[in-house]
This record gives C-alpha cells, sequence and structure tokens, in this order.
C-alpha cells in the first residue's frame, strides 16, 4: 500500500505547531499571572483576573468541601491551549500548593520544555530547585523569567550567579533590566535587539517598543537618561563578555537557560519571553517506552496517562485522565490498546482544552492532551498505543516525605476500604506500601494535607472509616541488587523494614538518615534508589 503523503504532512506540519510546556515556581512568584497575561496574548482571555490561581488556601478553609471546589479550579486549568502566531501553545497547570509537588513532577513528564519563574526580591527558592532536580532528569528545556521589577529586587548579576550555582544550569541573560523598582525605566532586549520603556500597567497587551540597533545607537540616549544609558551600556558590554552567545541546542538539550527580566502584574517584559519561547522551544520531541524511541510523526497513535482527577460528584465515580499524545492523530471513537491490561479500549468521550473550556474533541495530535472519561480502568503511567506492547518510560514515583499506618476504623467496611485505597492511589494522591511482615498498610505523601484529604474522600466516596497513625520513618529506598542471593540475605536481615510498593517493587522503609547510611555500608551489594524508575 502506498503511504499517505498527503496526510503525513498534515501530522508533520500540526506537530511543529506545537508548543507544550509547564510554568513552574516556588508559590507566590507569578506563575498564575504569567499564565494570564500569556492567555491574554493569545487571545484565549479577554480580562486580567480570568484566571483562577489554583493554590489550595488550607488555612482559610471551613470545610472540606472548599478543598473539593478548590479542586474543580484546578481541573478547569489543568490544561490551557491557545493560538498564537499560527501556533497550538498548551501550558501545562502545576498545582500551587507544595503538599503536591508529586503532581508537578508528574505533568513535568508530559511537557517538551518549562519556564522558570523567579521572583527577583527573593531568588531561587527551595521550591525551585526541587523543580529544577525533576527537569535534570530528563533534560528538559528550561527558560527562565526573573519576574517582579517593580519591586527593589536584587542585583541582576547576583541573580543570574545564584540560578547558575543553586540551579546549577548555565544561564544567559535574553534581556537586560534598566533599573528596578522606583528607577524601573525598562528593559533592553538583547535577543530582538530593541528597548522596552517601562509604563506600569496592569490590563495593557502592548507595550512601547523602540527598536534600537545595538547597544550605541543614538536612539538609547534619546529614550532614557544619561545616567541610566551609561550603566545600562557598562552592564551589556559586561553580559556579552561574560555570558556566551545562546546555543539554542544547548538550551534544547538543557544545558543553558536563556533568562528574561519583567513584571508579569505589569504586563512588562511578557511578549517578549513568549516570542523567543516560541521561536526557540522545541515542538514536541520523541519518547522512549520500555522497547525503543517513538518519534511524534509515526503514523500510529500512542500517548500516556500522567494525571486523573476524580469526578467531584460522589456518587458518579467516574473520572476523567489525561493522557498525553505522543505520536501520530488521536481519534475519538478509535479502539486503542492498553498495554498494561493487554486489551483494547474505546474512547467515545473525550475532551480538549481551550483556554479554560472544555470541549469534545474528534481528533488530537503529539503535543495534546486529551482527557478520557473512564470508569477505573486506567492509571498513572498508562499506555495507549494502536497495538504495540511497550510502555512510555518516565514517570517515576519518588519516595515520600511523610508515612502514616491505615488503620481501619469500621471492620464492615474493608472491603470498601481496599477499594477505595487503591483507587486513590491509581490516581496518584498518595503511595500506598505494604509490609511484607504482618501486611501492614502505610501511606505515603509529600505533605500532610494529603492524609485529610484521603481520610475524607474514603469516608465520602467508599463509606470507608479510616484513622491515620504517624510513623517514624525517614526514606522509602526502592532496592535492587544483581545478585539474587544477596538480596534475599538482605530481605532476611531487615525482613520488618521491607514493604511492597502498588507495582510490587521491593521497598526499604528507613527509620533516619543515619540509619539508612550505616545498612548501606553493611550490605553494599544492595542498591537503594529515591525514585522507583531506575
Ligand atoms: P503563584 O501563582 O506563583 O503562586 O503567584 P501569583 O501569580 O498568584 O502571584 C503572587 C503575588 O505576586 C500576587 O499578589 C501577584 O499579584 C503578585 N505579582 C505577580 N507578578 C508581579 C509583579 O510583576 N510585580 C509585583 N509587584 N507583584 C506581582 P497577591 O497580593 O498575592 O495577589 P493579588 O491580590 O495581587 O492578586
Amino acid at each position: 500500500m502506498r503511504p499517505d503523503n498527503s496526510a503525513r504532512m498534515t501530522l508533520e506540519q500540526e506537530i511543529q505547531k506545537r508548543r507544550t510546556f509547564a510554568i513552574i515556581a516556588h508559590p507566590d512568584a507569578g506563575k498564575t499571572t504569567l499564565t494570564e497575561k500569556l492567555l491574554l496574548f493569545g487571545g484565549a482571555i479577554q480580562t486580567a483576573g480570568a484566571v483562577k490561581s489554583n493554590k489550595i488556601d488550607v488555612s482559610t478553609r471551613s470545610d472540606w468541601m472548599d478543598i473539593e471546589k478548590q479542586r474543580g479550579i484546578s481541573v478547569a486549568t489543568s490544561v490551557m491551549g491557545f493560538n498564537y502566531n499560527d501556533l497550538k501553545i498548551n501550558i501545562l497547570d502545576t498545582p500551587g500548593h507544595q503538599d503536591f509537588a508529586e503532581d508537578t513532577y508528574r505533568t513535568l513528564t508530559a511537557v517538551d520544555s518549562v519556564i522558570m519563574v523567579i521572583d527577583c526580591v527573593k531568588g531561587v527558592e527551595g521550591q525551585t530547585e526541587k523543580l529544577m532536580e525533576v527537569c535534570r532528569m530528563r533534560n528538559t528545556p528550561v527558560l527562565c523569567f526573573i519576574n517582579k521589577l517593580d519591586r527593589e529586587g536584587r542585583d541582576a548579576f547576583e541573580l543570574l550567579d545564584e540560578i547558575e550555582e543553586k540551579l546549577d544550569i548555565k544561564v544567559r541573560p535574553m534581556s537586560w533590566p534598566i533599573g528596578m523598582g522606583k528607577s524601573l525605566r525598562g528593559v533592553y532586549n538583547m535577543y530582538e535587539n530593541n528597548l522596552n520603556l517601562y509604563e506600569p500597567s496592569k490590563t495593557k497587551k502592548v507595550t512601547d517598543v523602540v527598536e534600537i540597533n545595538g547597544i550605541d545607537d543614538p536612539k538609547l540616549d534619546e529614550s532614557l537618561p544619561e545616567s541610566a544609558v551609561e550603566t545600562l551600556r557598562e552592564e551589556v558590554e559586561l553580559v556579552e563578555g561574560v555570558y556566551d552567545p545562546l546555543n539554542v541546542e544547548e538550551y534544547q538539550a538543557g544545558k543553558v537557560a536563556p533568562v528574561f527580566f519583567g513584571s508579569a502584574v505589569n504586563n512588562f517584559g511578557v511578549r517578549e519571553l513568549l516570542d523567543c519561547f516560541i521561536n526557540i522551544a522545541p515542538s514536541p520531541i520523541p519518547r522512549e517506552t520500555e522497547l525503543r524511541t517513538i518519534v511524534p510523526n509515526e503514523e500510529k497513535f500512542s500517548g500516556f496517562i500522567f494525571k486523573i482527577h476524580a469526578n467531584m460528584d460522589p456518587k458518579h465515580r467516574n473520572r476523567i485522565a489525561f493522557a498525553r499524545v505522543c505520536s501520530g492523530k488521536f481519534q475519538r471513537g478509535s479502539n486503542y490498546y492498553h498495554v498494561r491490561q493487554n486489551k483494547q479500549f474505546r474512547f467515545s468521550n473525550a475532551t480538549a482544552f481551550m483556554a479554560q473550556q472544555k470541549e469534545t474533541i474528534d481528533e488530537a495530535f503529539p503535543g495534546d492532551i486529551v482527557g478520557l472519561y473512564d470508569t477505573g480502568n486506567l492509571k498513572i503511567g498508562d499506555t495507549l498505543t494502536q497495538g504495540e506492547k511497550g510502555n512510555y518510560k518516565g514517570i517515576p514515583s519518588f519516595s515520600p516525605e511523610q508515612f502514616k499506618e491505615v488503620i481501619n476504623l469500621d471492620a464492615m467496611k474493608s472491603k470498601q476500604l481496599e477499594k477505595g485505597l487503591h483507587q486513590l492511589m491509581d490516581e496518584g494522591v498518595a503511595q500506598l506500601f505494604t509490609y511484607e511482615f504482618g501486611q501492614r498498610k502505610v501511606v505515603g505523601t509529600v505533605g500532610a494535607l494529603q492524609f485529610e484529604v484521603i481520610q475524607y474522600r474514603l469516608k465520602n466516596e467508599y463509606g470507608a472509616t479510616v484513622q491515620f497513625q504517624p510513623l517514624n520513618i525517614y526514606k522509602a529506598c526502592w532496592i535492587s541488587a544483581e545478585d539474587d542471593t544477596k538480596m534475599t540475605e538482605f530481605i532476611d536481615s531487615k525482613q520488618r523494614y521491607i514493604a511492597k510498593d502498588k507495582d510490587d517493587k521491593l521497598v526499604f522503609m528507613a527509620e533516619s538518615k543515619a540509619w539508612l547510611q550505616m545498612v548501606q555500608d553493611n550490605f553494599p551489594d544492595i542498591q537503594y534508589h529515591f525514585t522507583s524508575e531506575f
């Protein structure tokens, strides 16, 4: 049979049009504000204030329905698609609350690049460092936006040094601030060779831009006070001397981060960021399965589930699974092969996400996210194909930070508890470990909030009543060994501390850092891993 060239062509064009990314930041750096401004540029929303923060506000909640409502917002903002300059941009939202960090890590598996927002007053913060570690695991390209220039922030060179040092990535400034805080005059855009003069405005879409021809252009002297031009010339000379010119390949390999300066709330420096981003950010990239590398323009559809969201109505336990299309064309109503269950499924109800609207779609292309209605068959990490076996790699679980034992308070509801726990774990709310010894069940989470969410949802959706008993566990370490006899020896010796995760992988529950170190010294033939994929 002759290959269908015209269909191929459209698939390739659709792929080249797409940019799928996430905006990540330490809470309060300006992620929501920047998202909103990007949507304004794309015309996807008309007014500022339309994007709701997905921050889960624990301090002011009166009851759990509030949290549920806030979770509702996070469904609405899970994916925001818009068109800009003939491109289809997909922004994947990540939870604002640190307790949901694991959800963010998984979302990062579904993007091709990220924009990292850094507050110019606070610099690199704790969560920024953790997020960067996750980006580094896959060499995800990172573009930085240093935000809040309208505040008296830290020196620009100092901020760049801090990014290089704390985030362990080379930087290349693409724009340069002219003053900061009260003395902010504008930014000099080295990428486009123009000057963007600052005028505070929360509603303006376009800023005053003066085209200039290099740093010696007299137009600079006409537009700015003498002292500001002098400092700018000195600093730009220094920048050109210290930092290599941007190498797009290096950026795409995650080795260098281009940096823009601006003020998201004043819509200042945002267009420059977006215009550079769409030029240099990768379109959908190839991805690895257990068997091979799959490139996006392969004719056959494939994709994976990276997020599952439960229905908020407890009477209807259906859920939305978010699938990232990796290759080929997704078509609604088609049968797709579910690799883990070795079964065909038909997805007649699929949605796409444009701005904050969900709409039924008939087809989707690599880089797109489709929402699939599911009644409990799909799990995070599941792969869908047109028949090929081999799961997509790269959705690891990380060792949780907090561990509590599940105590069943209603023996009559053991079955419901079992089912509820498994379904909540499939959604990725937390991780479940079952001790080999005594079959005790332990839930591990990143933050304290999830225990309350689980307790509430088990009661509300499954009718099971539980209590959580704190345990003294430092880390869950996935263990492996080349020599099976060494592993057997280890398990025999540490029986009380051995558990299995949801996929029956062996896990060593270490009680303290010092003790783990000692065990590592005593059993050097065992490999200890802090993520489930190694
Ligand atoms: P997040 O999603 O990263 O957590 O941050 P978000 O956008 O919600 O921004 C956090 C706070 O920082 C907000 O103020 C927001 O207005 C402010 N902000 C964002 N960009 C800038 C900027 O360029 N300059 C200044 N000065 N502030 C900025 P808030 O008081 O928490 O909320 P709001 O009442 O202003 O909405």
